[in-house]
């Protein structure tokens, strides 16, 4: 038996070496944890169960059949994150540059199989130079399976991606089709093909880190929803995001301990400035009405006129999109609506309720945007709000205009509760555009045109630039003093807690891609 354990320990060593001492220096001499060390610091203390380290590859092209490593260049398993069950591989740049062999493959797709039947969410550490060149189309296969279980075990499991290292060519659609993405800073590009290839095709010069750098992702393209200053940062990420979730589609959402204390936010009655051009600071807003420091912003550097995150409300999670007065005057584009839209579907796929805040003064006019399609846009978020089932509250601080006002979770789309603060204006448009148009020939006619207008903005005003009309037809369900928001919310999503709506059988809707 003594042989037979030291036969075991021996391997097992072997194992956890990877590629070798050398490259494991290579790695961490670019900054850069190892693949073993990044999930010893993902999972709980001790709670790490690996499956198939001595997986190795079955190919006998170029000499592969003489090098073999334990493990085949991607660790996976399962564990506790704060508590609760987690699925995670993360792939060993130090063999063979982490690259994706038909068995690291299999090896992905057992853990995601697993990941499903047992309801938890799964974690990628992605750090690899994509299809293991060696194994050619069997290689290709193996994304092509896992691009498949990302796809089926979407809305049933969380997925996250972290990009760790590098992620190119066809490697980048896993992480694309699961929820969120998170890069590391400096040490992580994802693109389709890189600079070699864009040099030749277009003639355009460009570094990896400006063609598919963190920076890039997070600001130009929003393919990744957070960054990372460090492997460490991106972990702590993954664990406090994942703490706003259910295990699956089938859980509720999990609650942290909360006791009730004074919930009026005296601060919240002095944040609207007098000047309804005036911007001011949607966060301020959602720091003051969630619980101390629970806010997760998401997306933060892209579309910022539109702010969406997580939270948690008396210890519950929930999901938030408020448009931000601060940027682009909250108005609705190309770019904020989809931000907003694929937030709202994975809320509504995990059960988060949802909060939003409404401070819209309409959809961005132009030709860039007409010819970027804000149509088709637009209509992923107001489509993404009407399918959505959970729990929904809209708080008008300001301006809910034209389109943007129904587009916003407003009653008619399916809101369950519509709250607005006396400062809410809620009409087609603002009363200057509007005073235009309805009162043109007055004006023109005028002796004094400017005098005119300033007096059918100030008609226009009195008659529309308040929550009245709305709460008189119950579009509004109750016009609130702002520093008792959270006050209201908290009971209001108490009450809709055992919310049941079904959307009519159908395969699945057709939402304007
Ligand atoms: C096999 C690979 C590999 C790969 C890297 N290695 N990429 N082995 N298949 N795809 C090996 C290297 O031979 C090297 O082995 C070790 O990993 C580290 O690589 P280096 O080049 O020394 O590291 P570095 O300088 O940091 O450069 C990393 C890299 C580069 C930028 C990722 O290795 C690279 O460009 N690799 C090829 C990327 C690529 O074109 N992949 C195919 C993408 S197409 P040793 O033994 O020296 O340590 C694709 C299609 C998928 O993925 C389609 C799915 C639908």
């Amino acid at each position: 038996m003594e042989d037979k354990l030291k036969l075991l320990h021996d391997k097992q060593v072997e194992a956890t070496l990877g590629g070798g001492q050398n490259r494991i220096d290579k790695q961490h001499a670019k900054g850069k944890l190892t693949a073993r060390e990044r999930i010893h610091f993902l999972f709980d203390k001790g709670s790490f169960e690996e499956i198939g380290m001595m997986v190795t590859h079955r190919s006998t092209d170029f000499g592969m059949e003489r090098q073999k490593i334990l493990g085949d260049g991607v660790i996976t398993g399962y564990g506790k994150i704060n508590g609760r069950l987690v699925y995670a591989y993360a792939q060993d740049f130090t063999v063979f540059g982490g690259s994706l062999s038909e068995t690291h493959a299999e090896k992905i797709c057992r853990l995601m199989d697993m990941a499903m039947k047992n309801g938890a969410p799964i974690v990628g550490l992605n750090d690899s130079g994509g299809a293991r060149i060696q194994e050619g189309v069997k290689s290709l296969g193996g994304y092509a399976d896992i691009f498949y279980r990302n796809t089926r075990a979407s809305g049933v499991i969380p997925q996250i991606s972290a990009i760790m290292g590098p992620c190119a060519g066809g490697a980048v659609y896993s992480p694309a089709i699961t929820d969120f993405i998170l890069m590391v800073e400096d040490s992580s590009y994802m693109f389709v093909t890189g600079p070699n290839v864009v040099k030749t095709v277009t003639n355009e010069e460009v570094s990896a880190e400006e063609l598919g750098g963190a920076s890039a992702h997070s600001t130009k393209s929003g393919v990744t929803h957070f960054t990372a200053d460090h492997d460490l940062d991106c972990i702590h990420k993954i664990k406090r995001l994942l703490s706003y979730m259910p295990q699956n589609n089938e859980e509720l959402t999990p609650s942290a301990d909360y006791v009730a204390s004074d919930e009026v936010r005296p601060e919240l009655n002095e944040l609207i400035p007098d000047s309804s051009t005036q911007p001011y600071d949607i966060k301020d807003a959602i720091t003051a009405i969630c619980d101390y420091d629970s806010f997760m912003e998401v997306h933060p550097n892209y579309a910022d006129n539109i702010v969406v995150g997580f939270a948690r409300l008396a210890g519950r999670s929930i999901g938030i999109v408020a448009n931000q007065p601060m940027s682009l005057a909250g108005v609705l584009d190309v770019d904020s609506s989809k931000k907003a839209g694929r937030f709202v579907r994975f809320c509504d796929c995990f059960s988060i309720p949802l909060l939003v805040l409404v401070d819209v003064p309409g959809f961005l006019p132009g030709t860039d945007q007409e010819w970027n399609a804000i149509i088709t846009n637009g209509a992923k978020l107001l489509y993404a709000f009407s399918e959505a089932t959970v729990p929904r509250i809209s708080v008008i601080t300001r301006k809910a205009y034209g389109g943007a006002y129904d587009v916003m979770n407003s009653k008619h789309i399916g809101a369950d509760m519509n709250f607005a603060w006396p400062s809410a204006e809620i009409a087609v448009m603002g009363a200057k555009g509007a005073s235009e148009i309805i009162f043109k020939k007055e004006i023109s006619e005028a002796e004094d045109g400017t005098a005119m207008l300033l007096q059918k903005e100030q008609e226009y005003n009195e008659k529309f630039a308040h929550p009245y009309r709305a709460a008189e037809r119950g579009f509004v369900d109750e016009v609130i003093e702002p520093q008792y928001t959270r006050l209201k919310l908290i009971r209001a999503f108490e009450m809709l807690q055992n919310k049941t709506d079904e959307l009519p059988y159908k395969k699945h809707g057709n939402i304007p891609l």
